[in-house]
Formats: C-alpha cells, sequence, structure tokens
C-alpha cells in the first residue's frame, strides 16, 4: 500500500455512499474504488458459471482469479467481466442479492484484500463500502460513516432501479435492504460497523451537494486537500 491519502465512505445500503463517493473523487480529481461493484461481479460471475453462493472453496476461486475493469461510459462506469458489459446485471436485485450472499465469506473477503489496497495510489482515492475504514484502509485519514432513514434509502434505491427500467415497490425495497443490512451486520467477516474514528453524517434531509461539501471541508481541515474546490 502507497501512503497515499484515502477517504473512506461506509455505511448501510442506499444511504447515497455511491453517489457520493462518485462526486467527491470527482470534485477532488481521486480514484474511486466502488468495492460493492466488486462483490457484485463476484455472485454474477458465479450464476455465469454455475457455481453455488455458498460454495466457499469455488467462489474464493472466482474471486481470485476475477478478470475485472471498470472503463468510463456515457452514463458514468461500465464495469467488464473478460470482455461481457455487466454492469446492467450486476445492479439489478439479483445482482444484490448474490453480492450479499458472497459478502460473508470470510475467505473470499480476504481475496479481494489487495486488490482494493492496490487503488490507493496518488492523488488519492475514495473508498466506497461497508468496511473500507474497519478493514481495508483501517489507517485512512478520513473516514465517513453516511446513513440515512430505512425510507429514504428505499426510495433512493427505487429510483435507481427505475432508471434502469426496473420497477419495484416501496416495500420490498425497504425488505431487501433491511435483509442484506442484517446479513451485513451480523456476519463474523468484516462487519458492517462504523470505525471508531468515523464521523457520522445522516443525509436522509441532506443533497448530495451539502454532503459532499460537508467532507470536502473536513478533508481540507486535515490537510488532505489545500483548499476546497470551486
Ligand atoms: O455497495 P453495494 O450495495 O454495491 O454492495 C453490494 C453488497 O456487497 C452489500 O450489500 C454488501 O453485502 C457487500 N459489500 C461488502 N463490503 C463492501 C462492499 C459491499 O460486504 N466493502
Amino acid at each position: 500500500m502507497t501512503n497515499a491519502p484515502v477517504i473512506c465512505v461506509d455505511g448501510p445500503s442506499g444511504a447515497g455512499k455511491g453517489t457520493l463517493s462518485t462526486k467527491l473523487a470527482e470534485a477532488l480529481g481521486w480514484h474511486l474504488l466502488d468495492s460493492g461493484a466488486l462483490y457484485r461481479i463476484v455472485g454474477y460471475a458465479c450464476v455465469l458459471r454455475d457455481i453455488s453462493w455458498q460454495d466457499e472453496a469455488r467462489v474464493v476461486e472466482v474471486a481470485e482469479t476475477l478478470d475485472v475493469r471498470f472503463a468510463p461510459s456515457p452514463s458514468g462506469v461500465s464495469v467488464w467481466l473478460a470482455d461481457q458489459d455487466v454492469t446492467t446485471q450486476i445492479r439489478s436485485q439479483d445482482g444484490s442479492r448474490g453480492a450479499s450472499a458472497v459478502a460473508v465469506l470470510a475467505k473470499v473477503r480476504g481475496a479481494l484484500l489487495e486488490r482494493q489496497r492496490e487503488l490507493a495510489t496518488f492523488p488519492g482515492l475514495v473508498a466506497d463500502g461497508r468496511d473500507m475504514g474497519t478493514v481495508v484502509f483501517p489507517s485512512a485519514a478520513l473516514k465517513i460513516f453516511l446513513t440515512a432513514s430505512p425510507e429514504a434509502r428505499a426510495s433512493r434505491r427505487q429510483a435507481q432501479l427505475l432508471e434502469k427500467g426496473e420497477s419495484v415497490s416501496l416495500r420490498r425495497l425497504l425488505d431487501s435492504i433491511n435483509e442484506r443490512d442484517e446479513r451485513d451486520i451480523n456476519r463474523s467477516a468484516s462487519p458492517l460497523v462504523a470505525a471508531e474514528d468515523a464521523v457520522h453524517i445522516d443525509s436522509s434531509a441532506l443533497s448530495v451537494d451539502a454532503v459532499c461539501d460537508r467532507v470536502v471541508e473536513l478533508a481540507a481541515g486535515k490537510g488532505l486537500i489545500a483548499r476546497s474546490p470551486n
């Protein structure tokens, strides 16, 4: 690992981590790690190879040999598994279920650890996930724990899915979010928990811009950036 600065953005599903992290990385000109995408791709690669999400040994093999590429695209970032664009598939509800299932496996998490740490290069990295501040980058200079009410999270997720043409009721989304959170919080390997030194931000009533400004301010206060961009 280099000593490039890292800002961790952890928290439960749908709290707005992805949107915040993308905006923050853009504003600072830093790299972005969407660690959830890695778990989603592992889950999806298992489906393609007919491997059960519970078969730890085979899922580890998938994680270790993952041929993944993130490429800029007109709609943001597209995710490639070998020569297949899997952006849509991994973001679906099934993609979420697969990610959440393989993410409980300790050896799978271990297999993805170095891949994530290697991304901490200059000028800096914004790392989005569940265990960024506790396990992957424990010495990160700034750790954010982003939360939002379950209702706000479910309705944001609904809007995201609708944009992709997937229509799911709020009730079902709320159940699915609660189920994933429960599994993330209660698993023994790297459970979802705020780092002791994390700054907690509740985004329920805040715009993305307001949250981003607050984090930029915190980063400037820690000397991670010279000044607030714009
Ligand atoms: O962030 P995203 O919703 O894309 O993550 C998908 C799933 O991957 C989460 O529900 C969680 O179970 C898992 N995950 C994880 N650790 C991370 C990132 C995601 O366990 N650092």
